[in-house]
């Protein structure tokens, strides 16, 4: 049987919640080997201030989420809370959250492009307003969901381009150009043109890549709607799919780590549309190993492991600057049966239940995690 023993990883860009969801949820990332990660809440009202003292109707702050985290998650090696950049946000708040210790990223989503990002400004508010140079100088990572924002119709999923793929071609490559030392992870990217940009653009650039990315395209989501896949960026083509496959599998990757923007979601779907977000709490290095095999990579080698062990557990923590954890986990070849994930606030569903074509509250994983 194949058997790795991997260093426990971080998750970086993961979704917790808060109140009743947010214990139960940290206890499936330590249960599939995570030691630590940057992790959001995603609420309403956002993120948007770094201090407690500064926090007022429309914002919470990092400073609450990181004390609500670490109290949730004790035995963490470390935890990052990004700041959710809003029209509020100043070069000031950078600089005195940098220097707190608190403020390590932030976060930009475009405005209304998933689930609770309405608060945002458009992308070249915070060029003009020196939020960004203030970053770069105080060496804040920028947390970009990078996806045009107000495109409709084909602009925004179209055979010829779409809005994750308009923002890398039109908005990312001044960006990096303007900033050049700023550190940048492309969060969750799901086209080979947003990889292909990622892989040209220098050690200052890396991106996340989601179990989901990596082992679906749009036809698993369309054909049956498959709603429990229906994340934002939406997952995209077959071309696509390969093309982050090689990136995250090269022998040579520095630039692709882990990420699952695992969201949870107690109710999906409702009769007028459906919530954004995957959940891949305590299945992550189980369906990221099998990504690695539908890409041809061979987990019994020690390339394959080595390549796989970069993406999960080294990479990151290099980009970010974590230290590794010393604890290790054990992901073998061999079934684990999942269920649904029951919390006092409601069950949520790992995937791959949700992809079978009957319905079912079960699902057998082909890698197994042995719990922390
Ligand atoms: C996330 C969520 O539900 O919090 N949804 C998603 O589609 N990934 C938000 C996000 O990061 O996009
Ligand atoms: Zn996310």
């Amino acid at each position: 049987m194949i058997s790795l023993t991997l260093p426990q990883w971080y998750d970086l860009h993961a979704h917790f919640r808060q109140d009743e969801l947010l214990a139960p949820m940290v206890e499936q990332h330590r249960r599939m080997g995570c030691a630590g990660a940057l992790g959001m809440p995603n609420t309403k009202p956002p993120l948007a201030r770094v201090f407690a003292k500064d926090e007022d109707a429309t914002a919470w702050s990092v400073e609450r989420y990181l004390d609500l985290f670490r109290k949730a998650w004790p035995a963490a090696l470390d935890l990052i809370v990004p700041l959710y950049l809003t029209a509020a946000t100043t070069p000031a708040m950078i600089e005195a959250g940098a220097k707190s210790g608190l403020l390590r990223a932030c976060k930009y989503y475009p405005p209304g492009g998933t689930t609770n990002s309405e608060h945002g400004a458009a992308f070249r508010g915070y060029v003009e307003n020196g939020v960004l140079a203030a970053m770069e100088a105080h060496g804040i990572v920028l947390c970009i969901h990078g996806e045009a924002h107000g495109v409709q119709g084909d602009a925004y999923f179209g055979r010829a381009s779409n809005a994750e793929e308009d923002f890398y071609r039109n908005q990312m490559p001044a960006l990096v150009e303007k900033f050049p030392r700023l550190k940048i992870v492309c969060e969750h990217v799901t086209t080979k043109v947003a990889a292909d940009f990622v892989r040209h653009s220098g050690p200052n650039v890396a991106a996340t890549v989601t179990p989901q990315h990596l082992l679906y395209s749009i036809a698993h989501f369309l054909q049956g709607c498959k709603y429990h896949l229906y994340c934002m960026p939406i997952v995209k083509f077959d071309e696509d799919v390969a093309a982050l496959r090689r990136a995250v599998t090269a022998a040579d990757n520095t630039q692709f780590f882990a990420g699952t923007d695992s969201a949870p979601h107690t109710v999906k779907a409702t009769p007028c549309g459906c919530a954004a977000g995957c959940y891949t709490g305590g299945v992550a290095p189980q369906l990221y190993a099998e990504a690695f095999e539908k890409a041809g990579i061979a987990m019994d080698s020690a390339e394959g492991q080595g390549a796989f062990k970069k993406f999960l557990c080294l990479n990151g923590p290099a980009f970010y600057g974590l230290t590794v954890p010393q604890e290790t986990f054990t992901l073998s070849k061999a079934p684990q049966e999942i269920g649904l994930v029951a919390t006092p606030a409601g069950t949520v569903t790992p995937l791959p239940i949700g992809m079978q074509a009957q319905p079912t509250d079960k699902a057998t994983l082909s890698w197994s995690v042995t719990p922390c």
